[in-house]
């Protein structure tokens, strides 16, 4: 077996547990199921491990995040609503001091305007708005790259 250089979080918030069926003009027609899956693909071609996490609630999102993230060397975060509302997610995210790219499917800065501030991307290494699902895959392709060149 070859050993794994690393593991890289694949973090999601509310309602991205729906992808592929909800709101389809603005999230498109693939699943979390396939954005898992084609994620987990790019980073094992290059050696790391994916670990992917799901949640509705706040609190088990920043449970994963103070259990999962210390170990980790990257994250690929996309909090869907909880990105405009919590300070406290930011806080775990910056407490385990993982490094992570922001990711949200839709341009959220063509949407509502309390769509357009994000307590993450601060924080965030890079962000990435808008390109659809592709910009998780977008995302480990920057991050694996990045580490390699560590
Ligand atoms: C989202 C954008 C958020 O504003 C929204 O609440 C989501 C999904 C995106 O991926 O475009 O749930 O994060």
């Amino acid at each position: 077996m070859k050993l794994k250089k690393g593991t890289i979080l694949l973090i999601n918030g509310p309602n991205l547990n729906l992808l592929g069926t909800r709101e389809p003009e603005l999230y498109g027609s693939v699943t979390l199921a396939d954005v898992e899956a084609e994620v987990a693909q790019i980073v094992e071609t290059q050696g790391y491990e994916l670990n992917c996490f799901q949640s509705n609630h706040e609190g088990g999102l920043i449970d994963f995040i103070q259990d999962e993230g210390p170990k980790a060397l990257y994250g690929i975060v996309n909090l869907g609503a909880l990105t405009h509302t919590s300070v406290g997610l930011r806080d775990a995210l910056k407490g385990v001091a993982l490094p992570f790219v922001e990711v949200h499917v839709s341009n959220v800065h063509a949407r509502e305007a309390f769509r357009h501030h994000s307590y993450l991307s601060e924080i965030a290494q890079g962000v990435i708005v808008g390109l659809g699902t592709l910009g998780y895959s977008l995302a480990a392709q920057s991050i694996t790259a990045r580490l390699q060149a560590k």
